[in-house]
């Protein structure tokens, strides 16, 4: 052969062994390239004249110049862990099976190229010369298969070649993100041992042995690429490659299936290998294929090899890189093909070929020389940080870092309001609630993650909506503190300023108290929608500006609590929820229900139908790990896929009322804390930027005591009675929020702007619903305005007549009121010292006596409102004399002393009692006495004379024994610690719940 002769098909060698790698590594580089940029991928055309491409040449220089380009394609494409030699210092240092760094973490993506094997032997031009060589790595990854061919002898060096092969997959890819499949028929595992640590990973699975069993999960893996073949491709791309190269991610890891030995599949199985084989590099299935022959020349001793058997004869052929025609044995699709050059002899141009070298179908004519196996210790160190990092990715839950936005506040609520809480097959999962899915249930047993999802929503929502475009409501039944982070606390001042209501081991009056004010916020939306023609969310907002009407949710965490036991509570809640359910969508209310039994709420049952018309509302529905039974009842009868739930956070998400074909598997995403304090710093930086009015959220803390001092109603108090305002003002919940930026109630009852009339209110404490901050009973001039304190709560008694008269002082200029206070029980003398000193502060004239003083206070009262009646009648009163208050604790304590009849005047204690209890109130003469029982105080005041009294406040009396005393209404609640029922005969239609004041503090 001629100098240019040898030259010329040396380059059309190279030129054609490195094609397939070139196109390869050409169209890898610049899809990332493309990536970089922003732009679209290139397509494989506009690759095909691209920088690696090898000139066309014809003389000794050409070759040296492509010889040096191959090395540098070989270079580029096998970069990392996927090119380095073993003594590496890459090796040294892993991180194996990490995801790649200069990324960034974040949406870091490995996108495989090619792996180094081997080196390309180049004979020298001048025979005496030394050979030269150039690395040869081959596609696999998102390329090709990988069949090697080999004899006996050499099967050590070829599963040599797939034990390099795979030390560096595993150390280049995320760990995880590749998952091993091995046959090992002969060896019976003991070929890739080195790698089982992978298996308790997860990462590969069980060695298979048997035909038998490779030919199931043959099936099983051709059913696998033909689901992704349609669900993740879907005729719009030619692979996953292409489809993540369009922005969809990677859904699906990559799966190998290594063939240690020639299975010598039939039929079913045969074809299942080839399909597997054709279409799954598409998919990211991979075959490596060892299958080992007998060399032509053999004697029949080789026959004893299992794998015998005799080779096909191909027709000799140069430079043909048909693989398939290329392959001594049966072919494998789509494969990169590497032969033994013993199994060769027969071909003239390997005739002679040094043993040991190999054939492939990238290289032609160039003999190849693997690159030396990688060293055991390696591989052991590989294996072990790679099932380490994936047992730990396994066990690691999604972030909600990737799952909240960039910026705060950048969406609009009016078509629905949509938040990403989970990680699915196919990237982050969203819930919406909108007016397909206008309600959501969550369910799931006892520390299966609902609470966490329902913050994961809370907050994912905070982020991406302005408080004008979205209003909580958030109640939590359960002893944990979950929703406290909403509200400011005396440790941390956030609070979330989407959120209008936060119960904190809600009390269930308060939680049905919420519903009613949602309610009646829905009815006001209806009114506002008529007024504009409006029929929904969308038309109102474009009708009526007068508000940003946000969407309404009413988060409410074991709801179950609040509907049990089967009451009054209950049946009000259940006939709230119903409506909201049913009518939510028009108004854009929404209700999402955390529970972790729905099917033991008695109130739901009792009424047939209920809990169909209440639940069929909820399309959307959540369910965390729970029992077969809970799954049945929370998404459908059918529907059994939340019993079969592993771990916390795992669930299934169902838009469609919980029919099995809805199930979505996710994991939800962790709220982790530190991401969420940077959120919350954000969120209450924006809210201070720009919303420095935005009302802090009412909170219902369910055991905490009312404190008179930090109630704002009590604080604004100015020396004037407080105004009318305070009582009128109707449930503020809901009133839309600019409205309720507005007239947030303490701000604007207390602003001076309503004229106040003359009568204290004398407050008790804090109605259960919020609304207003704190209720009590306002002491006119006119028959009944007393207030009694009744029951033998002593602390809860003690609490609400101090505050009574403390706040009364507070109403009153000073010198606008004289005060006398008796301890008739020897303990409350305590109590009205402190009390003394706090309406003294006030400016007013205050005389404090123990039971022995009674008698004597009662008597100047009655004989003082006799000389005020005595000077009205006369005309001859000058200006209004001061406000006449006595307040007595313990009344009956002193009953023994007031039925003595007085020699002198022939009164009893009693009867100057009732003169002050009958005519005192119109000579502003007012008393706030404390019984420890209801008849006590009945007799009194005298059988017939009960309503002299008109308001009273009870704690830990039996509802019947207030039955009279309520106008023969029920009287439920008040009889907890820490709970008081409230009346006013005159003002209230029904008995009122309320959280008493504490009894106050010295100093
Ligand atoms: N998605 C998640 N990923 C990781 N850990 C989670 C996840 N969800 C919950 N957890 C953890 O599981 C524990 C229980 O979670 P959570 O309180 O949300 O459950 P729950 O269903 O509300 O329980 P309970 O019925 O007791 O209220 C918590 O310690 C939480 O940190
Ligand atoms: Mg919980």
């Amino acid at each position: 052969m001629s100098g240019t002769r040898r030259a010329r098909t040396l380059v059309a060698g190279i030129q054609s062994s490195l094609g397939a790698a070139l196109a390869l590594a050409d169209r890898l580089e610049e899809q990332a390239a493309a990536l970089e940029r922003g732009g679209p991928p290139a397509t494989a055309a506009a690759a095909a004249g691209g920088p690696g491409r090898l000139a066309a040449s014809n003389g000794p220089r050409d070759v040296d110049a492509s010889l040096a380009q191959a090395r540098m394609i070989a270079r580029s494409g096998a970069r990392g862990f996927a090119g380095a030699s073993w003594a590496a210092p890459d090796w040294r240092h892993g991180p194996f099976g990490a995801v790649p760094a200069a990324a960034g973490g974040v949406g870091a993506r490995f996108r495989p190229g090619l792996w180094q094997v081997g080196q390309v032997v180049i004979p020298p031009d001048d025979p005496g010369a030394p050979y030269s060589t150039v690395p040869l790595a081959v596609p696999l990854l998102d390329g090709r298969n990988l069949r090697i061919e080999t004899v006996r002898a050499r099967r050590a060096a070829a599963v040599d070649l797939v034990r390099g092969l795979l030390t560096r997959i595993l150390a280049a890819v995320p760990a995880g993100r590749v998952r091993l499949v091995v046959y090992d028929p002969h060896e019976l595992g003991a070929g890739l041992a080195g790698f089982a640590p992978l298996r308790a990973a997860g990462v590969a699975s069980t060695t298979i042995t048997t035909r038998a069993r490779l030919e199931e999960r043959l099936a099983e893996l051709s059913a696998e690429v033909g689901r992704i073949t349609v669900e993740r491709l879907g005729g719009r791309f030619d692979s996953l490659r292409e489809r993540e190269d369009a922005g969809h991610g990677r859904p699906e890891p990559w799966l190998l299936l290594v063939l240690l030995g020639d299975p010598r599949l039939y039929e079913e199985g045969a074809r299942s290998l080839s399909a597997v084989a054709a279409q799954g590099p598409a998919c990211g299935v991979h075959v490596i294929s060892i299958v080992q022959l007998a060399p032509l020349q053999t004697d029949p001793a080789g026959a004893d090899d299992i794998d015998d058997v005799t080779p096909p004869v191909p027709d000799a052929d140069d430079l043909r890189l048909d693989e398939e025609a290329d392959s001594v044995a049966d072919p494998l699709p789509n494969s990169v093909v590497f032969t033994a050059v013993e199994l060769l002899a027969d071909r003239p141009d390997w005739r002679g070929a040094q043993p040991g070298l190999w054939r492939t179908s990238l290289t032609g004519l160039l003999p190849v020389q693997l690159d030396p196996p990688p060293p055991p210790d390696l591989v052991t160190a590989v294996t072990k940080q790679v099932a380490d990092a994936a047992t730990r990715e396994a066990s690691r839950p999604p972030g909600i870092a990737e799952l909240l936005p960039g910026a705060l506040w950048e969406s609009d609520s009016a078509a629905g309001v949509t938040v990403p809480v989970a990680q699915g097959p196919d990237g982050p999962v969203r819930l919406t609630f909108a007016d397909d899915t206008v309600h959501a249930l969550v369910g799931g047993q006892a520390g299966a993650g609902k609470s966490t999802l329902l913050l994961d929503i809370v907050y994912g929502i905070a982020a991406r909506y302005a408080p004008d475009q979205v209003r909580f409501h958030l109640l939590d039944f359960k002893e944990g503190l979950e929703f406290a982070q909403f509200a400011a606390g005396p440790t941390d001042p956030f609070f979330l300023p989407h959120a209008d209501t936060v119960g904190i081991e809600s009390d269930r009056e308060f939680g049905v108290a919420v519903l009613r004010a949602v309610r009646e916020q829905m009815r006001r939306r209806s009114v506002a929608m008529r007024a504009v023609g409006a029929r929904d969310l969308r038309g109102l907002r474009a009708g009526d500006r007068s508000s940003a009407w946000p969407r309404v949710i009413v988060v409410v965490d074991e709801f179950q609590v609040m509907l049990t036991p089967m009451d009054e509570i209950a049946r009000e809640g259940v006939a709230h929820l119903e409506v909201l359910a049913r009518q939510g969508r028009a108004y854009g209310v929404h209700l999402l229900l955390a529970s972790q039994t729905l099917s033991g709420i008695d109130a739901l049952d009792s009424t047939a139908g209920k809990r169909g018309s209440i639940f069929g509302q909820f399309a959307l529905r959540v369910a965390l790990r729970t029992s077969i039974s809970e799954s049945r009842v929370l998404l459908s009868t059918a529907n059994e896929a939340a019993g079969a739930l592993g771990g916390v956070g795992e669930a299934i998400v169902n838009r469609r009322n919980g029919h099995p074909a809805g199930n979505e598997l996710v994991r939800v995403a962790f709220p982790d804390p530190v991401v969420i304090s940077r959120l919350r710093d954000r969120l209450a930086t924006t809210a201070a930027r720009s919303l420095p009015s935005v009302p802090r959220p009412r909170v219902f803390v369910g055991h905490a005591p009312a404190i008179l001092d930090d109630n704002p109603v009590y604080r604004a108090l100015d020396g004037r009675p407080a105004p009318v305002a305070i009582e009128s003002a109707a449930a503020p919940i809901g009133d839309e929020p600019s409205a309720a930026i507005r007239a947030y109630v303490p701000a604007v009852a207390l602003s001076g702007a309503v004229q106040p009339v003359g009568d204290p209110l004398a407050l008790v404490g804090v109605p259960v619903d919020l609304a207003p901050a704190a209720v009590g009973a306002r002491l006119a001039a006119s028959p009944g305005r007393h207030l009694a304190v009744l029951g033998p709560l002593r602390r809860e008694a003690i609490g609400m007549v101090q505050a009574a008269a403390a706040s009364i002082a507070a109403q009153l200029p000073a010198g606008g009121l004289v005060a006398e206070i008796v301890a008739a029980g020897p303990t409350a003398l305590g109590a009205a010292e402190i009390l003394a000193e706090r309406m003294r502060r006030a400016g007013h004239p205050v005389r404090v006596a123990d039971v022995t003083g009674l008698r004597g206070v009662l008597a100047a009262a009655a004989d003082e409102t006799r000389a005020r009646e005595d000077a009205a009648l006369a005309g001859t009163g000058g200006p209004p004399p001061p406000l006449r208050l006595v307040v007595v604790f313990a009344m009956d304590a002193g009953r023994a002393a007031l039925e003595v009849r007085d020699p002198q005047s022939r009164r009893t204690g009693l009867d100057d009692l009732r003169t002050v209890t009958r005519r005192g109130p119109a000579m502003r003469v007012h008393l706030v006495g404390w019984w420890r029982g209801v008849s006590r105080m009945v007799e009194d005041l005298g059988p017939v004379n009960r309503d002299d009294i008109a308001a009273w406040a009870a704690a830990g009396v039996p509802g019947s024994d207030l039955f009279a005393m309520a106008g023969h209404r029920p009287v439920a609640g008040g009889t907890m610690p820490n709970r008081a029922v409230l009346f006013d005969r005159h003002t209230q239609s029904e008995p009122r719940t309320v959280v008493p004041f504490a009894p106050m503090v010295r100093g």
